[in-house]
């Protein structure tokens, strides 16, 4: 049955359908084909622009004085729009860097900055590696078989990011879990219940927690990440309690499931292109451009939106103010006026412009933690593999925003 590029559009606002790699990709093809600038109406979601070519969505992220990140950075049903918004107006929403613009965003931003430049990122590697060392001898002890989705993938770099935050290891499995509902409300497996107000109790669970974590570390700073949130001022008063509970909440849940995702996608691509497998473990200086063809591959984050400030031309359609678009950064990153060949997974791809971190004012703050994460754990790994293959159908997550492999059954051996 052929797709419609009505049909191609819903896709976007369907979980499901970024579950299933092949139909969501034609999907995009078709649009960035036929109506790269493309209304999307569908029944549970206010309309959007779908944003599907790498060169627009580059325009709008540069345009960040008109195309805003409030009212409406993410996509979410109508019921939680609004939902959001009335909360929002009360004081008691969810407010972190991707909700915010200028001036504020800039301000709030160089809060964290300093913790993830290159810099403060090359004297974290040595715990990294060692890090990337314990798992990679965790997947050894499990004796040859494994979920690696479940078992490795998602622990590791939640393990990395709330070392740097500062929790106690006793409390890792807690946020795991708050993260995994929090991104995974639309996936039956995940979600903590299929209300409205289920989903924002997890929120709330979040914040009750990082409130603790704020009124210790302000009572006895440490020198961890959350001690400088707790204790930083603006105009000389220190952040409120829900921007410093939302300041935790963005640093602890973007910083663990995008880069498991990738680990697992990228380990998954390792497994279906065995040439690329052996080029890599043969050629290890490519690591470098291996580690962000995954990236690019997996594109863990699916979307993020705009609001238009002013009317606003983008070939030859007019978006209005007030208007939202979708940047679909998997669509971007498959965009054959830009990649050579989108849908092949070459380990030494370059060059590769792809938009996985996003660009501009709002560019990914932990992209270098990402990509030493990643490297860290393949420079470990390949060089111990022996054989590895599929022990069973890999699974995607049902959803529209972060999301990858949920299961990756896999055989190996290692040294
Ligand atoms: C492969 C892994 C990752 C990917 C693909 C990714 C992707 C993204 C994207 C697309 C954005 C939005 C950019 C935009 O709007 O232009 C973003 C923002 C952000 N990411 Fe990541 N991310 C990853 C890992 C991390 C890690 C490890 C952290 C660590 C804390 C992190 C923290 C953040 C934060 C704080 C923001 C908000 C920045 C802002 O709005 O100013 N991310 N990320």
């Amino acid at each position: 049955m052929t797709l419609t590029v009505k049909e191609a559009g819903l896709a976007l606002a369907d979980p499901k359908a970024y579950a299933d790699d092949r139909r969501f990709h034609e999907s995009l093809a078709l649009l960035r084909r036929e109506s790269p600038v493309h209304l999307v109406e569908a029944p549970d979601y206010n309309p959007f622009w779908a944003i599907t070519r790498h060169e627009d969505g580059l325009e709008i992220e540069r345009n960040h004085q008109i195309f805003l990140n409030a009212p409406r950075p993410l996509l979410a049903t109508k019921e939680l729009d609004r939902l959001n918004r009335e909360r929002a107006e009360q004081g008691i929403a969810l407010r972190t860097l991707i909700h915010m613009d200028d001036p504020d965003h800039r301000v709030i931003r160089a809060i964290g900055a300093d913790w993830f430049r290159p810099r403060a990122m090359r004297a974290l590697e040595p715990r990294v590696k060692e890090l990337a060392k314990r798992y990679v001898d965790r997947m050894a002890d499990l004796g040859g078989e494994c979920d690696f989705a479940r078992e490795i993938a998602v622990h590791f770099p939640l393990y990395v990011i709330l070392s740097l935050l500062g929790l106690p290891e006793s409390d890792f499995d807690r946020m795991l879990k708050l993260t995994q509902e929090l991104f995974g409300g639309d996936d039956d497996e995940f979600q903590r219940g299929t209300t409205n107000e289920e989903k924002l109790q997890v929120l709330l669970d979040f914040f009750a927690y990082f409130q603790g974590l704020t009124e210790a570390r302000r009572k006895n700073p440490t020198d961890d990440l959350a001690s400088a949130i707790a204790n930083a001022r603006v105009d000389g008063e220190p952040l409120n309690d829900f921007d410093t509970a939302s300041y935790y909440v963005i640093i602890a849940t973007a910083g663990h499931d995008t880069t498991s995702a990738t680990i697992s996608g990228g380990l998954h691509a390792l497994i279906e292109n065995p040439g690329q497998r052996e080029r890599l473990r043969d050629r290890p200086e490519l690591m470098p451009f291996a580690v962000d063809e995954m990236i690019r591959w997996v594109t863990p984050v699916k979307e993020f939106m705009r609001t238009a400030a002013e009317d606003y031309e983008l070939r030859g359609v007019t978006i209005r103010e007030g208007e939202s678009v979708l940047l679909s950064y998997p669509s971007a990153n498959r965009d054959e006026d830009v990649f050579d060949d989108p849908f092949r997974f070459d380990v030494g791809r370059d060059p590769n412009r792809h938009l996985a971190f996003g660009f501009g004012v709002h560019y990914c703050l932990g992209a270098a933690l990402a990509r030493i994460e990643v490297r860290a754990f393949f420079e470990e790994l390949l060089p111990r593999l022996r054989s590895i293959e599929l022990a069973g159908a890999p699974e995607n997550i049902a959803t529209t925003f972060v999301g990858g492999l949920k299961h990756l059954p896999i055989r190996y051996s290692l040294d």
